[in-house]
């Protein structure tokens, strides 16, 4: 079998696929408020993603991510899910959702062969939850977690963007919520994806370090050397069964172990999330459909492509335009 690696001798075993970029919420950090979506034949189908997936376990990838905006919108979800779920290459099939529609589709999503599910939460109060989502309901999310966990997914986990002013007094909060849930929890640092008209990203951004300190002065922590090679570092609290985690994309790069890529809902190659450096696979899996080896030979190609590593700003300026629910985060 062919392996993925680029330039910089990284392997690549782990894709994220956004399958819409539509969403039920209109989370502050990730879209404008009008938010305009794609015209439906621009994004792949079940069939089309599906075959993605494929491509990309064929060449040895053993994890897919599904991501959005919000992959629980997208009609078809739970056939795709089957449809991955039945890849034998793929050993972890995982998806971050915002949580709403979980109580309905969990056990599906279960019995489909999905095993981990990210699920994002910013606030324990309804009406701060309310304002930084604009449209998302507490209760509902906070139902779709015990529906998860009742469905048998085992390592749940919770994913908070802070905001400086806006939710970081619950941080403490959020870290017993997880512990009384028995999940797992990573702080996130706002990323520069997209215009926002919401607020300043220079003003409300919260460094990990500060987050870090804020639950250091609860608990003691210590490193975990466990590697997800992924952007979460792990710490495990000292006087409790309970690890946290934060990606800090800012203040801690780990391009050095990356070893994903992602496809956006269009079918777009993305090599990184801070870059635009890309590959459109949807014109290749249209002019040959079907074509298993011409699609992952445009994968392996492609592999070149990928920078060494990502160049966030936080000074404001944009340097990518792509919104989050565009790319899958
Ligand atoms: P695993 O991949 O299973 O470790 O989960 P994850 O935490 O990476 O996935 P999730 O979809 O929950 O993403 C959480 C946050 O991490 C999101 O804000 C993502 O945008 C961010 N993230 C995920 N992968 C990358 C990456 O390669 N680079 C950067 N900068 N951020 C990433
Ligand atoms: N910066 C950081 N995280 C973001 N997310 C969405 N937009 C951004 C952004 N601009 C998070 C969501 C979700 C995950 C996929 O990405 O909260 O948990
Ligand atoms: Fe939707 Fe997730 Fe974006 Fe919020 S962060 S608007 S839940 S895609």
């Amino acid at each position: 079998m062919t392996a993925l690696v680029d330039n910089f001798q990284r392997r690549i075993k782990y894709v994220r696929i956004s399958i819409t970029d539509r969403c039920d919420f209109r989370c502050v950090y990730c879209m404008s408020e009008d938010m305009e979506f794609l015209p439906r034949n621009q994004v792949l189908s079940i069939d089309e993603l599906a075959f993605v997936a494929e491509a990309f376990e064929s060449l040895g990838v053993e994890k897919v991510r599904l991501t959005g905006g919000e992959p629980l919108v997208r009609r078809g979800v739970d056939d795709l899910v089957d449809k991955i779920g039945a890849l034998s290459g793929i050993k972890d099939f995982a998806m971050t959702t915002n949580g709403a529609q979980l109580d309905k589709y969990a056990r599906r999503l279960f019995d489909g062969g999905l095993r981990r599910l990210n699920i994002s939460l910013d606030s324990l109060d309804p009406e701060r939850f309310k304002a930084l989502t604009r449209t998302g309901r507490l209760d509902r999310v906070i139902k779709g977690i015990r529906a998860a966990k009742s469905a048998g997914f085992e390592r749940i986990k919770l994913n908070a963007v802070i905001l400086k002013n806006r939710n970081d007094d619950e941080i403490l909060d959020l870290v017993e919520f997880a512990y009384q849930e028995g999940v797992d929890i990573s702080f996130i640092e706002e990323m520069p994806l997209g215009e926002v008209s919401d607020h300043s990203r220079e003003e409300t951004f919260m460094s990990n370090d500060d987050v870090y300190a804020r639950i250091r002065q609860k608990y003691a922590m210590v490193p975990l050397a466990e590697s997800t090679l992924g952007p979460s570092r792990y710490y495990q609290l000292i006087d409790r069964n309970q690890k946290v985690g934060f990606i800090s994309p800012h203040s801690h790069n780990f391009c050095a172990d990356c070893n994903r890529v992602r496809v956006t809902v269009e079918g777009r190659l993305l090599l990184c999330l801070g870059n635009e450096h890309s590959v459109d696979l949807k014109e290749t899996i249209r002019t040959y459909p079907g074509d298993l080896e011409k699609l992952k030979q445009v994968i392996i190609d492609a592999m070149g492509l990928k920078p060494e590593k990502h160049h966030f700003r936080t000074d404001g300026d944009v340097q990518v335009v792509r919104f989050m629910n565009m790319t899958g985060g």
